[in-house]
């Protein structure tokens, strides 16, 4: 058995940019040891220095959250520096290729998105499960988006839409909103809790960084979930006004 390390260990994936390198940023200013899970050697090597540069304790976790040995691989290496994880941050996704209008779209485009953006997140989230579960407060952040919120795509929440048209992209947050449903019912009394957030629109390669908010400030509503104390919610949906519509 490897030791267990005093120290509280969280993994952020797609932690090289954008939402969440501020994430793994935003964790280590708590003092925690932060995995800066990516797949590409360079860009992660990079957010690792500039990280403990500015004084956190960050470790690369090469990382690709389609690839099975890849995402095994992440969880042996945490469990060799840690015993176990604390927090566990889905936040790798992707847009995909446009156009995604339901009538012309490429199916290709869309199964792309769900391996990433649905399929990515069971498939870490299982290969980390026996480490959370060796955590005293083990908690599961899904980076998901207002556009997944079916309420909020068909305008029924005081009128708002939200979004373009996108039938790969918004599907697979919405499909990723119903995944951590299932396993908040799962893992129900468990002390693993288990919500999604939105970051709100964000500036980031995303889209172009078109949108009006700092990574930072779409960062700010994972760490609130990554440090919900034990009687926290389970299962739900927040953005940092409250909570999100299914
Ligand atoms: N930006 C927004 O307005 C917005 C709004 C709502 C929700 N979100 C969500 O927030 C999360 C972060 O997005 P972002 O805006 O920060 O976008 P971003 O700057 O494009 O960052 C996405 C991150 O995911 C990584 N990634 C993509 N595919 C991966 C894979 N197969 N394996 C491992 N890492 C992978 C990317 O790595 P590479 O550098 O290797 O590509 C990158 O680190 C996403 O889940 C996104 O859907 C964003």
């Amino acid at each position: 058995m490897v030791p267990m390390s005093g120290r509280t260990t969280a993994l952020v994936t797609g932690a090289n940019k954008g939402i969440g390198y501020e994430i793994a940023a935003g964790l280590g200013a708590l003092g925690w040891s932060v995995g800066v899970g990516a797949r590409h050697d360079q860009r992660r090597e990079a957010a690792v220095e500039r990280l403990r540069a500015a004084g956190v304790d960050a470790f690369g976790v090469p990382l690709d959250v389609t690839d099975d040995a890849s995402v095994d691989a992440a969880a042996r290496l945490i469990e060799e520096r840690a015993g176990r994880l604390d927090v566990l941050v889905n936040n790798a996704g992707i847009a995909g290729d446009m156009p995604q209008e339901p009538t012309r779209v490429d199916p290709a485009i869309i199964r792309t998105v769900v391996e990433t953006n649905v399929i990515g997140v069971i498939r870490v989230t299982n290969a980390m499960m026996p480490l959370l579960r060796r955590s005293a407060s083990p908690r599961i952040v899904n980076m998901s988006s207002s556009v997944g919120s079916l309420t909020r795509q068909s305008g029924t929440a005081a009128g708002r839409t939200a979004g373009p048209v996108a039938v790969a992209y918004a599907p697979s947050k919405t499909f990723l909103n119903a995944v951590t449903l299932q396993y908040a019912r799962e893992l129900s009394g468990t002390n693993i809790l288990i919500n999604a957030g939105c970051p709100g629109y964000v500036a980031t390669d995303l889209n172009g960084f078109q949108g009006v908010r700092t990574p930072a400030q779409g960062a700010a509503i994972a760490i609130e979930l990554a440090t919900l104390p034990d009687d926290g919610p389970t299962g739900q949906f927040f953005e940092d006004a409250g909570v999100v519509p299914w």
